[in-house]
């Protein structure tokens, strides 16, 4: 349980845990490739810890060096070893999506399974175009949902127009495409983040990029790399989003990811009036890098959709608490997406805000939102949702009242310690108010 507390003017400048994105990447291909890959910054997310798991559970030697470095001893796709077990993906979409790719043209058996989270969460989209590539794959409703298993098996490139806009998605086909005859190439609706694109060239791979077409050979062999992983602009978005919901307050991220397929958020904000600035100080394994300070200031509403929509998926929830402070109206659409993540966000986003005093619906393809509204405070739920647990401990930053957030375990998915970082945003206050949290 997290309590938070309206906060008075405050300033911080601080760095955030590793990009989950990133970090997964990282052990996946370091695991399938030949040699010794150095990780420096991973995430120690239980997301990305479930991902270490399921390799190991296949044999590769991965050890931690430290909470934050990683060692991967991969000996190529021919090293991955038939686990005895189910490989549990916990909570992780991008675990098991990815790892369905790699373990459609390996040589071994496996069976998959998650929590019940995951359970719900669908897997045709990824199924589906496996099996038109060869793959023999098998689970709950014809392979849509898990338990799945799947049978490594010959598999032939294919050219995939998706119908969603999904990282999740083309990485898995990639991945798959990597053990395929001839060319694999996936088409998206519109561009989704490009991490995988980045950094198999890092592991030795080409890979060629076209507007929203992405295609690679089969055949080629990774061999290791050094990785270093940026912060994650997704754990940062709620440290920026204080800075807004909170009068006086200037919020700086440094280190932080600023990959353009993830900066989507900083566009909205800027489009609703924030004060942004971004400095970008490099490159860190073919992702850019840098900081950004956020100053509070006055925000009007805005309509956010389209092709922004893929680039800021992860974000809508701490979007939607700002624009609760925002003056007019804050549409949200395009975003249907939302209803297949941990939880249906659309639904977990405008319940749990509504408790607070909110003034927001729920639509077909996201929510409408009318601002400023003073937000009450009371008691809420993260439905086992990261992103939700900590949208709402951000909202108590802004609330009348205390804000009580339950079951905020699941935070530890993408961002161990985050109530730390509200603690420094407490000390770092200017004028503190007589209630803190
Ligand atoms: C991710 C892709 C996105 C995102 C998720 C991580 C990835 O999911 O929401 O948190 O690492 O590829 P989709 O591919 O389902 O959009």
């Amino acid at each position: 349980m997290i309590r938070t507390s309206r906060l008075g003017p405050f300033r911080l400048t601080t760095k955030v845990p590793g990009d989950k994105s990133i970090s997964h990447r990282s052990v996946m291909f370091g695991s399938i490739a030949e040699g010794v890959t150095e990780i420096e910054g991973f995430l120690p997310g239980a997301d990305c810890l479930s991902t270490i798991h399921c390799f190991r559970q296949m044999g590769v030697e991965i050890e931690r060096t430290s909470p934050t470095s990683v060692r991967v001893k991969g000996k190529g796709f021919a090293g991955l070893a038939e686990p005895r077990v189910p490989l549990d993906v916990g909570n992780s979409g991008t675990t098991i999506r990815l790892l369905l790719g790699i373990l459609a043209g390996s040589s071994i058996f496996a069976t998959l399974v998650g929590d019940e989270s995951i359970g719900r969460r669908p897997m045709g989209r990824v199924v589906k175009p496996l099996r038109r590539m060869g793959a023999v794959i098998d689970g709950r409703r014809d392979g849509s949902y898990t338990p799945l298993a799947v049978r490594g098996s010959k598999l032939t490139g294919i050219r995939y127009e998706s119908p969603v806009a999904s990282a999740q998605v083309k990485s898995c086909l990639l991945l798959a495409g990597l053990k395929a005859e001839g060319m694999t190439t996936v088409i998206e609706p519109s561009r989704s983040r490009d991490h995988t694109e980045r950094m198999l060239p890092a592991f030795g791979c080409q890979v060629e990029v076209r507007d929203r077409e992405v295609s690679l050979a089969g055949g080629q062999h990774l061999s290791a790399a050094r990785v270093q992983v940026p912060g994650d602009i997704s754990s940062a978005a709620f440290l920026l989003a204080a800075a807004l919901v909170v009068p006086g307050a200037e919020v700086t991220i440094e280190d932080v990811g600023l990959n353009p397929t993830r900066t989507g958020i900083l566009d909205a904000l800027a489009m609703m009036g924030a004060k942004i600035q971004i400095e970008e100080t490099g490159s860190w394994c073919n992702e850019p890098v840098g900081r950004v300070t956020v100053t509070a200031g006055e925000l009007q509403g805005a309509t956010i959709g389209g092709e922004l929509i893929p680039r800021l998926i992860d974000e809508i929830p701490i979007l939607a608490v700002v624009a609760t402070q925002a003056k007019g109206t804050t549409v949200i659409k395009d975003a249907e997406e939302l209803k297949v993540k941990e939880t249906n966000r659309i639904a977990t986003t405008v319940n749990e805000l509504r408790k607070l005093g909110a003034k927001i619906e729920e639509t077909e393809d996201g929510m409408i939102i009318e601002g400023p509204v003073v937000l009450s405070g009371g008691r809420c739920d993260s439905h086992g949702d990261h992103r939700i647990g900590m949208a709402m401990a951000i909202a108590g930053l802004a609330a009348e009242q205390e804000v009580i957030v339950e079951h905020t375990e699941a935070i530890d998915v993408s961002f161990p310690r985050f109530v730390n970082k509200i603690h420094e945003m407490e000390l770092n206050q200017i004028r503190k108010l007589g209630k803190t949290y």
